[in-house]
């Protein structure tokens, strides 16, 4: 009988993570690094990545870090040429770098708002995902994971615009899927909650809307960034390897409060 723990082994295979200078991607980079994968860190700032390429590579960890807005076409290809010029091959792609530029009523959004978080929560995962397809169909298959939110599952307050976005990153997610199967690769979503980060620090720094948001979950509590790496690392590893186009949620169970 073939070992399970050993199916979760990640060593040999090369991870993108984008947005991975902090928050939930950099848990997410630590995790598949602490499973043996080499990962790449990536964000906006060279000097961010450089800071957890450090960190991680102090643990004995594999990772290299490239600067990439992930809203601009020359670096995600200069991204993935050279992840594939340092580890000569992508096997996982993590889509996690996204925006929520506005707290505001649906019809308060200005068109530009509208285009910009599309391009980087929807278009630039779409084109990263077209870029690392050869790569992965080269290895024979691969592993696409999207960082999606709840909010592409069930409507919040003022985020009518991002929730769309991530409604639209999901059905991309299960399209990848389907179309990409055939090659072996594998795409799946996954729709954290409340997570404490500088991304949601306009929630969870607001003390009564805290306390509204935590009364209401099963868990009682907002989640934390390395509470979401787990479920990334299973799905990049052949423990995973039955996974596609599906959809999971880590949210404390908000999908089933109220
Ligand atoms: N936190 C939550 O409650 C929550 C809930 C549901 C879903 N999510 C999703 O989880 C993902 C990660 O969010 P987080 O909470 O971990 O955010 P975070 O702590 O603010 O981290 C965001 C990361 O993305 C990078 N980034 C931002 N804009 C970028 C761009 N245009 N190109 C490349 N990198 C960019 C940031 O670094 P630089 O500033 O250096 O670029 C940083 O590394 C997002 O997809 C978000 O929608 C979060």
């Amino acid at each position: 009988m073939s070992s399970i723990k050993e199916s979760f082994d990640l060593e040999g295979k090369v991870a993108i993570i984008t947005g991975s200078s902090k928050g939930i991607g950099k848990s997410i980079a630590q995790g598949l690094a602490e499973f043996g994968a080499s990962v790449v860190i990536s964000s906006r700032s060279q000097e961010s990545v450089d800071k957890v390429v450090e960190e991680f590579t102090s643990k004995g960890l594999k990772a290299i870090g490239v600067a990439c807005h992930i809203g601009k076409a020359d670096q995600r290809e200069f991204l993935i040429k050279k992840t594939n010029e340092h580890f000569g091959g992508i096997d996982v792609l993590v889509n996690n770098a996204a925006i929520n530029p506005v707290y505001a009523p649906i019809e308060k959004a200005e068109e530009a708002v509208f285009d910009k978080i599309m391009d980087i929560n929807v278009k630039a995962p779409w084109i990263l995902s077209n870029l690392t397809w050869p790569f992965m169909q080269q290895r024979g298959g691969g592993s696409v994971i999207n960082i999606a939110s709840v909010e592409a599952l069930h409507p919040g307050e003022g985020l009518g615009l991002y929730s769309t976005s991530k409604a639209a990153l999901l059905m991309l997610t299960k399209n990848l899927a389907k179309e990409w199967g055939q090659y072996g690769i594998r795409a799946n979503v996954i729709c954290p909650g409340l997570i404490k980060t500088k991304f949601s620090a306009a929630l969870w720094q607001n003390e009564k809307l805290l306390q509204k948001i935590e009364k209401t979950l099963p868990v009682s509590r907002m989640g934390m960034p390395n509470e979401m790496a787990g479920l990334v690392c299973l799905l990049a590893s052949d423990a995973g390897a039955y996974m596609t186009g599906g959809v999971y949620n880590a949210d404390g169970g908000y999908m089933i409060a109220g």
